[in-house]
């Protein structure tokens, strides 16, 4: 038998599947994820699944985790070199900038909800296959950008009843505050450049501020002595960092500051942050962003500043049925038919359009073997009324009721049909 590959899980409407791999729950955090952002003024965006390579080893740097070791790449028949898309901003920037979308007045507010691509190794909360939900804030510089940008991402959870969310916040420092935190990291490392990982000898050279990032166990006592980034912030810097900070707390949003927050993407400059909740699992990180002025210029664009987020609905799929309080809509079927045999079977497919035609939903049980596993199959979609019928209501031009919840029957007329279907039980 196939399965899905490695590391990628399919979304069912029904069945024996985990249950956060419901599509009831999948479309309601996508309906919450896309009524929380158009009330924030954000549009959305949809853009390929795979892009140039080149455009992820530029945006997301080609000394991360992500481009060095995750990337799904591949050569299309053309030789050209692609990359199935490990997240959204990148394809982002370089949609809006394919628009010309630049040209017109920021800010410039989108929101994708997308499928990401990293391979990496499976466990729970973290799949080769995942969907993110993000914004894009292009276009302002003000710290009020960062902070909409941190209040909608903290809404959206609200929204979803996810309790003891801990907002994780850091500032990596424009330009010059971080040439100055990277002097102080090469002063400390370069003495004891052999005793660290192999991986992050070749950081030390090429990116060193990517070395906070190394789980590497040899690296962690060095890593100790590393000075906080927040000490070597311009006056620039710390006033943004300041601001943004008095602005969360007027938005009554709790927040603690984590120096070890560097995030895993090369593009950040200023404030980042993790969304970070507590499950039986530890703690998880579910969602992250934090703004990225360099990048639309990176992109050959204007040098226009950026504020964004990503979050990870698997994680929040997970952590909901944990901890949601909420309780998550499902559809319903108005009417159920059961038809026994070939000719009530006919006339249940005509009666089910009618009922459509209606603004009503309706759901055939084709070739039914025995009722007792059509009427289970129809409790699954949720039925509101099972409609029964057979050779005698078919010659009296009837149809056998019964409610699913009460289990109340009764035999109608089928011209009653509709107008039973449409008052509210
Ligand atoms: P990121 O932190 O790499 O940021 O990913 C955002 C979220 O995607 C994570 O917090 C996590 O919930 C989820 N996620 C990431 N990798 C996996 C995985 N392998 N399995 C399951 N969930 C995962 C970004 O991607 C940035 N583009 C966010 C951003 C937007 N920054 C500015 N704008």
């Amino acid at each position: 038998m196939y399965r899905a590959p490695k590391g990628t899980f399919d979304i069912l409407p029904y069945g024996e599947g985990e249950p956060w791999q419901k599509t009831s729950l999948w479309h309601w955090l996508e309906q919450e994820a896309r009524t929380l952002a158009s009330s924030y003024g954000y549009g959305e965006i949809r853009t390929p699944v795979y892009e140039s390579k080149e455009l992820f080893d530029r945006g997301v740097g080609d000394t991360s985790d992500i481009v060095t070791k995750e990337m799904f790449v591949f050569q299309d028949k053309g030789h050209r070199a692609l990359a199935l898309r490990p997240e959204g901003t990148s394809s982002v920037i370089r949609a809006f900038l394919q628009a010309h979308l630049a040209q017109l007045q920021a800010p410039h507010k989108l929101f994708y909800i997308e499928p990401m691509f990293r391979y990496e190794r499976p466990q729970s909360g973290r799949y080769r296959q995942h969907h993110q939900f993000g914004v894009e804030l292009i276009g302002s510089p003000s710290p009020e950008a960062d902070a909409e940008v941190i209040e909608l991402l903290f809404r959206y959870y609200e929204r979803l009843g996810i309790p003891l969310i801990e907002l994780h916040l850091n500032s990596v420092g424009d330009l010059p505050s971080r040439h100055s935190f990277r002097s102080a990291l090469l002063d400390i490392l370069t003495p004891v450049h052999h005793l660290l990982s192999p991986d992050s000898q070749s950081r030390l050279e090429k990116n060193p501020l990517r070395i906070l990032d190394s789980k590497a166990e040899e690296d962690q006592p060095f890593l100790d002595k590393i000075p906080p980034i927040l000490n070597f912030l311009s006056p620039a810097s710390k006033d943004h960092f300041q601001k943004v900070q008095e602005l969360l707390q007027e938005l009554a949003i709790p927040f603690h500051i984590n120096p070890r927050i560097v995030r895993g993407l090369d593009y950040y400059q200023h404030t980042v942050f993790e969304m970070v909740v507590q499950d039986t699992f530890g703690n998880k990180s579910i969602g992250g962003g934090g703004r990225y002025d360099g990048l639309v210029k990176t992109f050959q664009g204007p040098d226009l500043p950026a504020v964004g987020f990503g979050t990870g609905l698997e994680r929040i799929a997970q952590v909901i049925l944990n901890q949601s309080s909420k309780k998550i809509p499902e559809s319903q079927i108005d009417a159920y038919f059961i038809p026994l045999g070939k000719q009530a079977q006919h006339r249940a497919l005509i009666l089910a359009s009618k009922c459509r035609t209606h603004q009503l939903s309706a759901d055939v049980h084709f070739n039914v073997n025995k009722i007792n596993q059509a009427l289970t199959h129809g409790e699954t979609k949720r039925a509101r009324y099972f409609v029964f019928l057979g050779d005698e209501e078919l010659s009296k031009q009837t149809l056998q009721i019964r409610h699913a919840l009460s289990k109340d029957r009764r035999e109608i007329q089928e011209s009653e049909l509709i107008s039973l279907l449409t008052t509210p039980a």
